[in-house]
């Protein structure tokens, strides 16, 4: 099969890539769109690390191919904050401490995003439902769990 033209959003901009068939949509972001945030580790769907937003949601972007995102809005970490203003989730991180090394943070942070962003009145069991799947090796997952709830909270009092 040929390589195909695409044409993704990626953080509120049009962008068009010529994509073979077979190739990811973390390579596509990554090696030619030069996302860096997007983190590359298993590419086998293990890790979660390679997560994005697709259309609001959260995916695995190793699992994606490139030409399933023609026409897809995609979120990296990158497109968070607004004027160089960290968007409410990445202060709720940076508040409770949510990372260590930060090769993980990209990945929870767009997680946490869509958790304050959807999920209003999420449980402790229904944010760790969000979160499974996105591993991190070094800190215990309380205080990205703890930075999530404090995003919810400010969400609730009107903070941005
Ligand atoms: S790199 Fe995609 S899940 Fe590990
Ligand atoms: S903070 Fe290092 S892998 Fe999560």
């Amino acid at each position: 099969m040929k390589d195909v033209e695409i044409t993704l959003t990626v953080n509120g901009e049009k962008k068009k890539v010529r994509v073979s068939p077979k190739e990811s949509l973390l390579h596509v972001l990554r090696d030619k769109l030069h996302y860096i945030s997007v983190k590359a580790n298993c590419y086998r769907g293990e890790c979660g690390i390679c997560t994005v937003l697709m259309n609001g949601f959260p995916v695995k972007s190793c699992q994606v191919l490139a030409v399933e995102t023609d026409d897809a809005d995609i979120v990296t970490v990158e497109g968070l904050s607004k004027n160089g203003e960290p968007s409410l989730i990445q202060k709720a991180f940076i508040e409770k401490f949510g990372f260590q090394c930060g090769f993980c943070t990209p990945a929870f942070i767009l997680a946490g995003h869509y958790i304050v962003e959807n999920m209003p009145d999420a449980t402790d069991e229904e944010i760790k439902e969000v979160l499974n799947g996105i591993v991190c090796r070094c800190t215990g997952y309380k205080q990205i769990i703890d930075a999530i709830k404090l995003a919810l909270q400010w969400k609730k009092e009107g903070k941005s």
